[in-house]
C-alpha cells in the first residue's frame, strides 16, 4: 500500500483528481487511490455496502459509486455533506444541467446589470451589497477584508440564484462557488488556514470563475460515466447523512466495510477556518451555523473552560492511554490535555458503533495520525488498536502510511510539524 503513494522516477505526481475527486480542495482529503486500494484489498463487490462515518468531502463515496458499491457517508458538517452529495450523487444523465446553468448565467448577468445601473459611479460600499434585494449573505466579521465590494456582489448574486435551484443543480452550483472561493475572496492561497491576502484581488469575475468550474465538473461527470461504464452504480445507492456519527443509528450488521479517517485529535486541521468564506457565503443553503458544533465534533476544540482530565472512559480500556496520560505534561494547558482525553473517549463510542454496524467478518480501514501533545507524541495508533479490540474488533495489521493530502504530492510543512506519522489500521469484526 505504501508503494502507492511513492513518487515513481518518471512521474512528477500521482493524479488524485480523476473523476469528481478534483472538484474541490477540501482540506485533509483522502488520496483516492488509497481508498480504491483498500476496497480492492477487502475484495469489495458491487452491491456490498461501505460506510465512511467521517466522510469529509466524500472520497470514499465517490470510489464506492464508481465501483458499484452502496455507500453511507456521515458528517456533521453541512459543507462536507454538500461536497459529498455533489461528487458522488451526480445523475446518470446530466444533460439537463448544462441547460440549467445557461439560464443561471443569463439571470446572473441580468441581476448584475440591474445593480450596476443603480450604481453608475461603479463604486459602492459592501453595505450596498448586503442590503441589495435578494442578497442572502448575512453580514459577518471582517467581511470588508475578506471580499472586495465587486467580489461580494458576484458572490451575493450567485448565492441568490443558487437558492432558486433545487436538488442536485443547487448542490452542483454551490460546490462550484465554494471551490472558487480561493480565487474570489482575499484569501492567501499559500496557507491552509484562511488568512487575508496582502493585497486585495482586483477584477474578480465570479460568473466567469463559476462557469469555468461548472463546465469542468459537467465534463468530469461525462468522463466518469464513460470510464466506469458497466461498473458505476446509481446515485440512489449513496446515502449522505448530515449527523453526528456518535449518535447515528445504522441497522445492526448492515455494513460490509468501513473506510474512514477521523480527525486526528484536537486542532489537527481546522475545517471551519480553512473554508470560512464558503460557510459564510452559503449560510442560506446550509441553514445553520457550523460554528455551533461545540463538542459534538470528534476532536473538538470547544470544551468548557473547566473541563477536567479526570474520569476518562479510555483509561480502563487502553493501558497505553492510561500510562501516556498518567505522566503529566509540563507547561501544557490542562484544557488541551482534557480535550485529547475527550477525543479518545469519543473513539470508544466510535468503536462501539463500528462493532454494531458491521456484519460478522466485516472489515475496517481506519486511517489515523499521531499528534504531539506538548513535547510528547501520542501513540494514537496503539491506543485505537486497544480501544477497538475491547469492542471485539480484531486488529489484523497496521500499515505505516504517511498521507499526502490536498491533491498533490507537494510537501506540506505544517502537516509535518503537527502530525508525526500516520497509519492505516485494518480491523475485522469477529
Ligand atoms: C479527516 S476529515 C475526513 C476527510 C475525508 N477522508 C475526505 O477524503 O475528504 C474528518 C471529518 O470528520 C468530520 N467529523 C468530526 N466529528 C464528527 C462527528 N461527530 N460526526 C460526523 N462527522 C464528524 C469533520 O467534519 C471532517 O469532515
Amino acid at each position: 500500500m505504501a508503494a502507492l503513494e511513492n513518487r515513481s522516477l518518471d512521474s512528477k505526481s500521482w493524479d488524485g483528481n480523476y473523476g469528481p475527486h478534483g472538484w474541490h480542495r477540501y482540506v485533509g482529503r483522502f488520496p483516492p487511490h488509497l481508498v480504491r486500494a483498500l476496497l480492492n484489498h477487502f475484495e469489495a463487490r458491487p452491491g456490498q455496502t461501505v460506510c465512511d462515518p467521517f466522510t469529509g468531502s466524500g472520497t470514499t463515496l465517490v470510489e464506492a459509486r464508481m465501483l458499484g458499491l452502496r455507500a453511507v457517508g456521515i458528517d456533521l458538517c453541512p459543507l462536507s455533506c454538500m461536497l459529498s452529495r455533489t461528487k458522488s450523487k451526480f445523475p446518470d444523465d446530466p444533460r439537463h444541467l448544462s441547460q440549467r446553468f445557461n439560464q443561471f448565467s443569463q439571470h446572473f448577468e441580468g441581476l448584475l446589470a440591474g445593480f450596476t445601473k443603480a450604481h453608475p459611479s461603479g463604486t459602492y460600499p459592501h453595505n450596498a451589497v448586503v442590503e441589495r434585494e435578494g442578497n442572502a449573505i448575512p453580514k459577518f466579521a471582517n467581511m470588508e477584508r475578506w471580499f472586495t465590494p465587486e467580489a461580494l456582489l458576484g458572490t451575493s448574486v450567485a448565492v441568490e440564484l443558487i437558492m432558486q435551484e433545487e436538488g442536485y443543480a443547487r448542490d452542483l452550483f454551490a460546490t462550484a462557488l465554494s471551490a472558487e472561493m480561493r480565487s474570489i475572496g482575499n484569501v492567501d492561497v499559500d496557507v491552509v488556514r484562511a488568512e487575508y491576502r496582502k493585497t486585495a484581488r482586483v477584477g474578480v469575475d465570479v460568473l466567469r470563475l463559476v462557469s469555468r468550474r461548472v463546465k469542468k465538473m459537467l465534463a468530469g461527470i461525462d468522463r466518469t460515466l464513460r470510464s466506469h461504464e458497466g461498473l458505476i452504480g446509481s446515485p440512489d445507492d449513496i446515502d449522505v447523512r448530515e449527523e453526528n456519527m456518535l449518535s447515528t443509528d445504522l441497522a445492526e450488521g448492515s455494513v460490509d466495510y468501513i473506510v474512514t479517517s477521523p480527525p486526528y485529535g484536537v486542532e489537527s486541521l481546522s475545517y471551519l477556518r480553512t473554508h470560512l468564506l464558503s460557510y459564510r457565503s452559503l449560510d442560506a443553503h446550509f441553514k445553520y451555523d457550523p460554528y455551533s458544533f461545540s463538542d459534538d465534533a470528534v476532536g473538538s476544540e470547544y470544551l468548557a473552560a473547566d473541563a477536567s482530565a479526570a474520569g476518562s472512559v479510555a483509561t480502563s480500556l487502553s493501558p497505553t492511554f492510561a500510562s501516556f496520560f498518567s505522566e503529566g505534561f509540563d507547561g501544557t494547558d490542562p484544557r488541551r490535555v482534557a480535550m485529547m482525553e475527550k477525543f479518545f473517549d469519543d473513539l470508544v463510542q466510535v468503536g462501539a458503533n463500528f462493532q454494531k454496524w458491521l456484519r460478522p467478518g466485516g472489515a475496517i480501514a481506519f486511517v489515523i495520525g499521531n499528534k504531539r501533545l506538548g513535547e510528547r507524541v501520542i501513540p494514537t495508533d496503539i491506543i485505537v488498536g486497544e480501544l477497538f479490540s475491547n469492542q471485539g474488533l480484531r486488529l489484523e495489521k497496521t500499515v505505516e502510511h504517511k498521507l499526502k493530502t490536498n491533491n498533490s504530492n507537494s510537501e506540506v510543512p505544517w502537516q509535518e510539524r503537527i502530525i508525526q506519522n500516520e497509519a492505516v489500521l485494518i480491523f475485522r469484526r469477529a
